[in-house]
């Protein structure tokens, strides 16, 4: 099964969270691969943090067994996009940090390579042939 979700302060969302703890013994049996789409993606400096506290960490607590695989994917970052008062929030040193880099934070910036993504839906394929 691919669990997928998007990040939201730190955590994976929080209907995945509950479908993790809502389905935690039945997951221990089946082939789990665990993937995030997320703002620590999209730069390479913080991409290694991303695979830590969004993936490792939350498969440890969240699932019995170790994923099968996992993916990290980037994310949309649209300041248009009404996401709420977290957002605000949250945008001010998402801002800054692009400001940073000298990119302009008023413009909606695309970061989900979806070749990467097909490429990790793929290799899921192959894996799953060679344990069988
Ligand atoms: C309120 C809010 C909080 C977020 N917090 C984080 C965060 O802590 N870490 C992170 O890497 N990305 C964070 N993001 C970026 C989201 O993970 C990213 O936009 C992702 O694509 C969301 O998935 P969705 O578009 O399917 O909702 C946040 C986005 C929003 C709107």
């Amino acid at each position: 099964m691919v669990v997928g979700s998007g990040i939201k302060i730190g955590k994976l969302t929080s209907k995945s969270l509950k479908f993790l703890k809502d389905n935690r013994s039945s997951l221990a049996n089946r082939k789990v691969a665990l993937f995030v789409t997320c703002g620590a993606a999209n730069e390479e400096s913080s991409r290694a943090e991303g695979q830590e506290k969004y993936l490792d960490e939350m498969a440890a607590k969240n699932l019995i067994n170790e994923p099968f695989s996992t993916g990290l994917f980037g994310s949309v970052y649209d300041p248009e996009a009404n996401h709420g008062l977290m957002f605000k929030m949250v945008n001010r040193s998402v801002r800054k940090n692009l400001q940073k880099q000298g990119i302009d934070p008023s413009k909606r910036l695309n970061y989900r390579y979806w070749d990467e993504i097909r490429t990790w839906a793929r290799g899921l394929v192959e894996k799953l042939k060679n344990c069988s």
